[in-house]
């Protein structure tokens, strides 16, 4: 969470750093600062509570020259969202200027021997107690302010990435990260560099990036070649990357929000993650379908040998999950477990070595599904990465893996990585299967040939809008929504729910079908508003039987069905149609409906869908 951007150059600072804010927003936006050190060799710092739109109001009346600056956008771990919580945080003289994206641990010992030693704080947060600590090593040893960060951090518990200025040295920025990303943008004759949380602020400016790995310090000085160094202090291997970032996908497009976008961006997407993937098999005559993947090609024997797949995750990656164990157990016969990364990492999970761990993310970032990646390594077992953000730590970290290539999601709210993730998945499972021997060449071709036609599909969904629309509009003034689905279903009713309850603020449940009268049909009544995903599948008349217990409760019924059901649709209050596929693949059609339910639900009460409250996309705490 927090994004954080800085800029050392010769062009003016603040509207890149203001640029970068509002792309870093995603990852918290509570409240927001920039510190900036203007022509005339004064230090510039403005705050304000609230979003970045909300610091610009303020800050764009000040003097806010300079090429030298650093910028922050929060999302609140210690302190609450105010000014004084906000970063920048300056160090008790002043000269030293800092922003953070993290959590520092052992912050309250260090405090106490700070303010043992004269320091005085005004904030609540954690980060002031790096800025000190840096300024307390540097009045001890007379060094240098790379020097002093590295000595500093070398006492500090936790995790962070950190950008640091010191205004008596115009010409350096000081950037270091352990376990919270953060990338550097380097122009050829080093006469600027870019540093950013994520590639999204820099791209604009330069193509040539460097990821910086854990415990790595980068000293950007202009006219002089970048300096990543270890914190120990010997010199790191810089691995610099071309990086393409599609910019188109950074705006809204036309939509009134990202979300609506993300979500109407599907089509395209997937057609982009499985291209190059699912090829024309070139041994067959005909229009045979064959996936490629290389991350599977390139690891048979790891992937393979393998008797257990444990898929660890969070939020909606563990629900893409969740039908990742289906499709893995259908067409590998391989037995897969699905753990909440959150959970495995300290539940001293059994893992062997043969074990193969999946890590699904979109942001690559989320910090309890790297630290279990970390707990699978220290095992042995082998580590695939099912990643969005291409350079992410989690990519970075697993021994192979494959992109979903759905572009940059900026809502908070997931969509298209949901069912760019699953798209993989199918192809993880058909590319395995077959490698495996265990799935017939008719599942093959068949499931195949319909993932293809899957994109054309969401479009006739995504047709469906305005009505989905208006049927949104009659259900504002729910507290409590009920989603069921079966089989392949079940994760979809469980994203159904996650989503409404993220943007529209109201309480929803995910539910298997059968087990509603275990436990929450005494909810319903008259008032609730129950979701049933009633597609054609083998378990439709178990599912038909289901709704009439809820009819009978005189719940209010609106079913996802496939297009042509005349028996649900008599039976219940509203229906919205999506066209047939494979049981397997209902997931990717059944959730757009959910996913337009619940924007439009959170647009009629005029909420904030981009930017849910107390929400951030990215989760690098724990
Ligand atoms: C946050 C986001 C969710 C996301 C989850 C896991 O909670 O708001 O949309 O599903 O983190 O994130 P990841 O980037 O690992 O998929």
């Amino acid at each position: 969470m927090c994004g954080i951007v800085g800029y050392i150059g010769t062009r003016q600072a603040y509207p890149i750093l203001m640029d970068g804010l509002h792309r870093l927003e995603y990852r918290g936006y509570d409240s927001a600062g920039c510190a900036l050190l203007s022509d005339n060799n004064e230090l510039n710092i403005y705050k304000a509570k609230g979003k970045v739109a909300d610091l610009e109001l303020l800050a764009d009346k000040q003097d806010n020259s300079g090429t030298l600056g650093i910028a922050h956008t929060r999302w609140a771990t210690h302190g609450v969202p105010n000014e004084a919580n906000a970063h920048p945080h300056a160090s008790q003289s002043g000269n030293l200027t800092l922003v953070h994206n993290g959590i520092i641990e052992n912050y309250v010992v260090l405090r106490t021997q700070l303010e043992a030693k004269g320091f005085t704080f005004k904030s609540e947060t954690d980060t002031e107690v790096l800025v000190q600590l840096i300024e307390y090593t540097m009045n001890v040893t007379g060094a240098d302010l790379p020097t002093s960060v590295r000595q500093a951090l070398s006492k500090v518990i936790g995790a962070y990435a950190i950008c640091v200025i010191d205004r008596r040295h115009p010409e350096q920025l000081v950037a270091a990260r352990k376990s919270s990303p953060l990338v550097v943008g380097v122009v050829p004759d080093h006469t600027e560099f870019f540093i950013a949380s994520d590639a999204s602020p820099i791209a604009q400016y330069t193509k040539t990036m460097v990821y910086l790995n854990d415990e790595e310090m980068a000293v950007c000085q202009c006219g002089h070649q970048l300096s990543v160094t270890k914190l120990t202090g010997e010199e790191a291997d810089m691995e610099v990357k071309e990086v393409n970032l599609d910019l188109s996908m950074l705006d809204k497009g036309g939509f009134p929000h990202f979300m609506l976008k993300e979500i109407f961006d599907q089509p395209a997407v997937l057609r982009d993650c499985m291209r190059g993937r699912v090829i024309n098999n070139p041994y067959s005559d005909g229009d045979q379908l064959s996936v490629v993947l290389s991350a599977v090609t390139d690891h048979r024997k790891e992937l393979l040998k393998t008797r257990r797949i444990i898929i660890v995750s969070c939020g909606t990656s563990w629900h893409a999950g969740l039908i990742g164990k289906q499709l893995i157990e259908r067409f590998c016969r391989i037995p897969v477990e699905v753990a909440y990364a959150s959970e495995f990492r300290y539940n001293d999970p059994v893992i062997e070595s043969d074990d193969v761990v999946i890590a699904i993310s979109q942001s690559g970032e989320t910090a309890d599904t790297l630290a279990a990646i970390e707990q699978a390594k220290n095992h042995g077992a082998f580590v695939f990465g099912i990643v969005n953000a291409v350079g992410s730590s989690i990519a970075r970290n697993t021994d192979t893996g494959v992109y979903i290539h759905v572009g940059p999601e900026i809502g908070v709210a997931s969509t298209k990585a949901f069912t760019g993730q699953v798209t993989v998945l199918t192809m993880l499972s058909l590319a395995l299967g077959m490698a495996k021997g265990v799935i017939s060449q008719k599942d093959y071709d068949e499931t195949l040939e319909e993932l293809i036609h899957i994109p054309e599909k969401i479009e006739r969904i995504l047709k469906q809008n305005d009505k989905i629309k208006q049927m949104a509009a009659r259900f504002t003034y729910a507290h409590n929504f009920l989603y069921l689905g079966r089989g392949y279903n079940y994760p979809v009713a469980l994203e159904g729910a996650l989503k409404l309850k993220e943007i529209s603020y109201i309480h929803a449940e995910g539910y298997p079908a059968a087990e509603m009268k275990h436990g929450p049909i005494a909810l319903v009544d008259s008032e609730m508003p129950v979701i049933f995903i009633a597609t054609h599948h083998v378990l439709y008349q178990k599912i038909v039987s289901n709704i009439q217990e809820v009819i009978s409760r005189h719940g209010h019924i609106i079913a996802v069905v496939t297009e042509g059901d005349e028996e649900v649709a008599k039976m219940v209050d509203e229906v919205i149609e999506i066209p047939s596929t494979l049981e397997c693949l209902d997931p990717v059609l059944t959730v757009i409906p959910l996913q337009l339910l619940s924007y439009h639900v959170a647009v009629a009460k005029g909420l904030d869908v981009d930017q849910p409250r107390n929400l951030a996309k990215s989760v690098t705490v724990e």
